[in-house]
């Protein structure tokens, strides 16, 4: 069930520009020369502004770029400022993130989430899917039952569980500098694993990534937990220095 190398993936948000390619420029020097990250697993999701650019002047790439939602109409259509997973892909996306609790909160329903993901799958990108509590589902013991859901309502057997990293992000850890309890985040690692693995009927437990306020300094503790494949990191990864901090504390 564990990974050796372990996936390190940037939201930037609606942050970046032109000029913040230097910053992806160092980190894909630092993917380079450190022997111990798995190249395909560095991965940074820029703002849709930025990926075509990033993928062209990106000449040698060690890590991988992606974006960070698409629109569920998976090609072309008459649908005013979206951009499909087509349009994505062609830009150079490798990846896009899906059901960020931040869209979430804008509407984004498991229905919706659904047919994103299909869309995505069909056009060959590598979907990380966000789940996780609110704080009032967490006091309200609710946290096994949203995330349960999340997955039921919006994954299916057909999955390519090649294509799909699910990203465990507790709502109330984002941006808040609160991180789980250690061995609360290792029950609900194992607990996204076996249920996705019994609920669609899959042979392998599938990718199981935690993000939330994740620096430099708290990075080393989530190292106890086997089961984890990686980190989605939000504003720590708009700093080159930071991102790659948190990679080298993670191996220390
Ligand atoms: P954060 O964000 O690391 O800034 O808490 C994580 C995320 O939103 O993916």
């Amino acid at each position: 069930m564990t990974n050796k190398f372990k996936y390190f993936i940037g939201n930037w948000k609606m942050f970046g520009d032109i000029g913040s390619f230097k910053i992806v420029s160092k980190i894909n020097q630092y993917a380079y020369k450190d022997k111990k990250v798995n190249k395909k697993k560095i991965v940074l999701c820029v703002p849709n502004t930025l990926i075509h650019f990033y993928n062209k002047k990106l000449k040698k790439k060690y890590i991988s770029l992606g974006v960070q939602n698409c629109h569920s109409n998976e090609k072309y259509g008459s649908f005013t400022g979206s951009v499909s997973a087509s349009m994505l892909k062609k830009a150079g996306a490798q990846h896009v993130i899906i059901g960020h609790s931040e869209n979430r909160s804008e509407g984004e329903t498991n229905q919706l989430l659904k047919k994103k993901v299909n869309s995505a799958i069909n056009q060959k990108l590598n979907v990380i899917f966000c789940i996780g509590e609110t704080h009032k589902d967490k006091k309200l013991g609710k946290t096994f039952s949203i995330i349960r859901n999340q997955m039921k309502e919006t994954l299916n057997k057909q999955i390519n569980l090649k294509k799909i990293i699910l990203a465990y992000e507790p709502v109330w850890a984002i941006g808040s500098n609160k991180i789980p309890k250690i061995n609360e985040l290792n029950i609900i690692i194992n607990f996204i694993k076996k249920t996705f693995k019994k609920n669609f009927k899959s042979k392998k437990y599938p990718k199981v990534l935690y993000g939330g306020s994740i620096g430099p300094k708290n990075i080393k503790l989530f190292a106890s937990i086997n089961e984890i494949d990686g980190f989605l990191v939000g504003g720590a990864s708009q700093s080159s220095k930071k991102f790659i901090d948190i990679i080298k504390n993670y191996y220390k």
